[in-house]
This record gives C-alpha cells, sequence and structure tokens, in this order.
C-alpha cells in the first residue's frame, strides 16, 4: 500500500499567506500542518509516499527532504497546474503502478491518525472507500447521498441545495480501479478534475464503493477560522515544558510549552500555548490556545486564541486575537499623533480594527 499526498493547490483561501508560502506548511501548534499527516501515515505502516507539488514544491521539499524523519520514502510528483484531486491521481499513474493506495489531502487534520482505516482497508479491500462526517455547513464541501442501505448513491460538490450533511473527508483509500475513472471524467465548471466525480463514475459502473462515517475530528484547514481551530485542538493536548528561560517576573498558568532558546521576561503567559525557540516575549499577555513560532518578539503586547509565524514582531499592540500574523511581519502603534492606521497589507490581506 503506497500513499499520495497532496500538497499542491492555490490555496485561495489562506491568501496573502498562500502567495509566499505553502499552505500545507502553516504550523499547527508550531509543527506544519502536514507533517501530522505524515505521521498518520508511517503510523499505519505505509512507507512509500509520493506528494504531489505545485508552485511551492521547491518549499515543501525542503522541509519534508526524502521523508526518512518520517520514516517515509518520498517521490515528488510535480503538477504544472492546480487541475484538480483526480487530476493528481492522474499525473501520479506510474508512482502508484497497481498499488493500492491512501490519498491525503495535505492540508487536513484528522485525530487519531487513519491506521484503522488503513488496515480495514486492506483486509477488505473495496474498490473505493470514501470517509464522511457530518458538518454544519454541507455547502462548502463535497457532499455524499445515502442510499437506504447506506450506500454511497450520488457525490456532489459543494451542491447549492445539499441532500446530507455527510461531507467528504480529505482521506480516501483507492485500489488501481481509480485509475480507469480518473481517466475518464472531463473537468468540472471550476475548471477541475474532480474526485467526486471520479468517485461517482465508479458508483455508476456498481463498481464497489464503500463509505465510513467518521465522528472522530476532522478539519480542512484550507481557511484560517479552522486553522485557528485546529490550532486549538493541537493545543488542548500540548504538554507544558519550560526549555527556554522565564524570569522572576514572569507568570505562567496552565500547560505551556516554552522552547529552547526562547526567553520570556515580566509576562504572563496563560496556556495552552507554545512559545518557539529563539523568540523573546518581553512585558507581554500571551493568552490561551497561541502558537507563536521560532524567533518572533512580542513586546508590551496581548494576543490570544492566534497563530503567530516566525520571525514576526508585535509591539505595543493591544489586543490581537484570533488572527493569523506570517512571517517577518511587523505590528506596531502609530508613533505620533494623530493615531492613525497606518497600512501596509499584502493583496487580499483581511484586518479588522478595533476603533
Ligand atoms: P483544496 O483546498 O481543495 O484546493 P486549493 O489548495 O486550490 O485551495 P483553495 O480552495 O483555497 O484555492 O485542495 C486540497 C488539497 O489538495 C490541498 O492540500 C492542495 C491539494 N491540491 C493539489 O495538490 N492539487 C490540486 O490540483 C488541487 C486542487 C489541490
Amino acid at each position: 500500500m503506497k500513499a499520495l499526498v497532496l500538497s499542491g493547490g492555490s490555496g485561495t483561501r489562506l491568501r496573502p499567506i498562500t502567495y509566499t508560502s505553502a499552505k500545507q506548511l502553516v504550523p499547527v501548534a508550531n509543527k506544519p500542518v502536514l507533517f501530522y499527516g505524515l505521521e498518520a501515515i508511517a503510523e499505519a505502516g505505509i512507507v512509500e509516499v509520493g506528494i504531489v507539488v505545485g508552485e511551492t514544491g521547491e518549499e515543501i521539499r525542503a522541509a519534508v527532504d526524502d521523508g526518512s524523519r518520517f520514516g517515509l520514502k518520498v517521490t515528488y510528483i510535480q503538477q504544472h497546474a492546480p487541475l484538480g484531486l483526480a487530476h493528481a491521481v492522474l499525473i501520479a499513474r506510474d508512482f502508484l503502478g497497481d498499488d493500492d493506495f491512501v490519498m491525503y489531502l495535505g492540508d487536513n487534520f484528522v485525530v487519531g491518525g487513519i491506521a484503522p482505516l488503513v488496515d480495514g482497508f486492506r483486509a477488505e479491500r473495496p474498490e473505493a472507500r470514501i470517509l464522511l462526517t457530518k458538518v454544519p455547513n454541507p455547502s462548502c464541501f463535497g457532499v455524499a447521498e445515502l442510499g437506504a442501505d447506506g450506500q454511497v448513491v450520488a457525490l456532489e460538490e459543494k451542491p447549492q441545495r445539499p441532500k446530507s450533511d455527510l461531507a467528504l473527508v480529505g482521506v480516501f483509500l483507492f485500489t488501481p480501479a481509480v485509475h480507469e475513472a480518473v481517466r475518464a471524467i472531463s473537468p468540472s465548471d471550476r475548471g477541475e478534475l474532480e474526485i467526486s466525480d471520479a468517485v461517482q463514475w465508479m458508483i455508476d459502473r456498481r463498481r464497489d464503493v464503500r463509505c465510513t462515517i467518521i465522528s472522530g475530528y476532522w478539519k480542512d484547514t484550507g481557511n484560517v477560522t479552522d486553522m485557528l481551530e485546529v490550532n486549538r485542538s493541537v493545543l488542548e493536548r500540548v504538554e507544558a515544558a519550560v526549555d527556554g528561560t522565564v524570569d522572576e517576573e514572569t507568570e505562567i498558568i496552565g500547560r505551556v510549552r516554552i522552547e529552547a532558546g526562547a526567553r520570556v521576561h515580566g509576562s504572563r503567559i496563560v496556556g495552552p500555548a507554545v512559545i518557539g525557540a529563539g523568540t523573546v516575549i518581553t512585558d507581554a499577555y500571551i493568552g490561551p490556545f497561541t502558537a507563536v513560532a521560532e524567533d518572533c518578539r512580542i513586546t508590551d503586547s496581548e494576543i490570544e486564541y492566534s497563530i503567530v509565524l516566525a520571525g514576526a514582531s508585535l509591539t505595543g499592540v493591544r489586543r490581537v486575537e484570533a488572527s493569523l500574523i506570517g512571517r517577518h511581519v511587523t505590528v506596531t502603534p502609530a508613533p505620533r499623533k494623530p493615531a492613525a492606521h497606518r497600512l501596509i497589507l499584502g493583496d487580499h490581506s483581511k484586518v479588522q480594527i478595533s476603533s
């Protein structure tokens, strides 16, 4: 059994972060979201992994390398344009050969991993198994309609009038039977070869397509709200550790991980939270569910329920909440009256100002 991990795409919903960086490498509790997926694949006993990459391929290659640190053997598959999930399967044909495989979307997060699913698939070998979960907003997802016997009868991509509240989770299990389907379908209205169309093609031809409804935690981290929510959920399980230095005036409450080389002065940190290596926190408040990456500076500021990427700095700012702060971003107050907002924001940035 092999794995195909999709780490290309355009990432429009995470702009401007995705103008300069792969969304799969945005850290959740200071670890790229993609790494959680690769760990889950390794834990399922899979070794050979094909990673489909697009424009951000170089960055993904630099981060994952040959995969050996995850116990994996990684092959990179370049997708010249984000032409859809089924297109990714199409171009991975040589890598996949005649093996069964799990297809894993590189920006998805499944708590509890995929080992039982992969084991079940190895034992039963239907031609395809899709995963479904109940969501409150099915129109944002691929949605499955089930028949009376619980079999999947139809799949629809982002339907205006969804026929159920069961959304497709970003993990699929396939035998080589899927290759005929991805070759047979045509691009959708949005110009992509949809995996839901490929699975529908199999259903229409009475191929053995089964589904598993998962009740566990699953999130697609494709937008900021979900990314912050996954960060919250992972931080819930963070273990307290102080490997950096914390001075006497600092108060640490709850589970806080302070990584090696981080320094905290005269601050209050309320966990769960992580403070990355080399980061300096001075006279600041870091509230629950905050992950501050490496080499940041947070001075005389208040922040909570947020993700701060490497090298960012906040000075004299209160109060930042539910925010994703990009790499090497600088946030400061206006230096003199009038207290105007001076903004230099990348295209598609989103800012909410409290006054
Ligand atoms: P999506 O999040 O569905 O698509 P996207 O990355 O284009 O994002 P957006 O909707 O915000 O523009 O993709 C799911 C995963 O699959 C993600 O990790 C990117 C990857 N992907 C590919 O590798 N190739 C593709 O052609 C597409 C569409 C996605």
